[in-house]
């Protein structure tokens, strides 16, 4: 059921949620093969690696530079981001585990400079080194490719560098074109066709994704409403001829699609009865605030393309990286392209089943880590 507008004064955009805060005491299941866990020999902070599967090939995945209240809220995000990281790229067909990386700040620091900087890393880097292969690490959120480099002294088993050394560079380009692939066959499912031109697409959150996805949006002939609570980004807006608003306004804007591009839990209890879009499919991690929020769209007759399947760009790029024949920027765009087909995969399974995309996208990706852990071991 269509609701009206919602009640002026509520606020459904969280201003700033903690990326991947976990309670203290909920530590996920362990189903893990390995968890690290050292205190830097030079900074005297605890770096982590947790490896989920390597069932399918080396896991994959980025290193975390993130301030916690204490070690186990750390280890618990590290656990729940290496096993997101198994389904993301199984999901995604491609012959990587998943794994993930943390660095461990002090509660109230936002960010290292410097020598204090350069020690965490390498101590980090020791800790990729450790597990000899099993796990490859990237950029994520809080490093980039300069820290890479660092991490890159010590340690091969990295990933992201600019694509002067070799690398696959900036992941955040190839994440947009991934998510446009899905909100084309978004569309086409809900709309009957891929054509974007006419579409509305609400962007929340105009960052290096949001922003480069708007631009491949208004590029392809759609009209756009998008929000950032960042100011500066209005400029953005202004140059593409887009429709300014506030966060919540555009979530709730009527739009064709709905991309959300900024922070989790963005589609809970509280938002979902005032979404007035037909689909979503957007960039932004772990968007549903619990499983049962799919559930919850899925009545709303909203079709919700998962995360995991829309932002798979990035990893699809950085795996081209890691191919015998080294990065080359025409595979990797075939392969992101193709994030259309996996979503074309999930929906078709999701209808079949009766399920939901979320549902439908996990049995996928479990499907595929049990067969290949059903291979007998060398
Ligand atoms: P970013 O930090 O460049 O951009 C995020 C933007 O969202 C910023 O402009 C920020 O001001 C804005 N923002 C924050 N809170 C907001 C709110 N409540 N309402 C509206 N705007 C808000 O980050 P990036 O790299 O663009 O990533 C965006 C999302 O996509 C993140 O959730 C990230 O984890 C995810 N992601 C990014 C990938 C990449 O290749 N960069 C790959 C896969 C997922």
């Amino acid at each position: 059921m269509r609701r009206g507008r919602r009640r002026a004064g509520t606020n459904l955009v969280p201003a700033r949620r903690p990326i991947g805060s976990s309670a203290i005491d909920a530590l996920p299941d362990y189903d893990h093969e390995t968890l690290l866990v050292r205190r830097g020999r030079r900074s005297g902070l605890y770096t982590m690696v947790a490896v989920h599967s390597t069932a399918r090939g080396p896991s994959l995945g980025g290193c975390r530079m993130w301030s916690y209240r204490a070690a186990p809220e750390a280890i618990a995000d590290v656990l729940r981001l290496a096993r997101a990281m198994t389904f993301k790229a199984a999901v995604a067909g491609l012959p990587q585990g998943g794994g993930k990386g943390v660095i461990m700040l002090p509660p109230g620091t936002t960010r290292l400079e410097g020598d204090e900087r350069r020690a965490v890393l390498l101590d980090f880097a020791e800790t990729v080194e450790a597990l000899q292969g099993t796990y490859i690490t990237a950029e994520d959120v809080g490093t980039s490719e300069p820290d890479m480099r660092v991490i890159a002294e010590v340690t091969p088993h990295v990933s992201g560098l600019s694509t002067e050394r070799g690398g696959s560079g900036d992941p955040s380009p190839w994440t947009a074109l991934g998510v446009e692939a899905a909100i084309r066959v978004a569309c086409e499912r809900v709309l009957g066709s891929d054509d974007l031109a006419g579409r509305t697409v609400a962007v929340v959150g105009l960052g290096h994704v949001g922003g480069a996805l708007a631009r491949l949006l208004r590029d392809a002939g759609a009209e756009l409403v998008v929000a950032d609570i960042d100011e500066r980004r209005r400029a953005l807006a202004d140059e593409l001829g887009a429709r300014w608003t506030d966060p919540d306004s555009a979530l709730t804007a009527e739009a064709d699609v709905l991309a959300p591009c900024a922070l989790g839990g963005v589609l809970n209890e509280g938002t979902i009865p005032w979404l007035r879009c037909k689909a979503i499919a957007g960039a932004a991690n772990n968007q549903l605030a619990t499983d049962a929020d799919a559930q919850a769209l899925a009545d709303r007759g909203i079709l919700w393309v998962p995360d995991f399947v829309a932002n798979a760009g990035g990893i699809l790029n950085i795996s081209v990286e890691l191919e015998p024949d080294g990065y080359d920027p025409a595979r990797a765009e075939t392969r992101v392209r193709a994030i259309g087909d996996t979503v074309r995969t999930v929906v078709d399974h999701a209808d079949a089943t009766g399920a939901t995309p979320l549902a439908a996208a996990l049995e996928i990706a479990r499907r595929r880590v049990d067969e290949a852990r059903a291979q007998p071991a060398l």
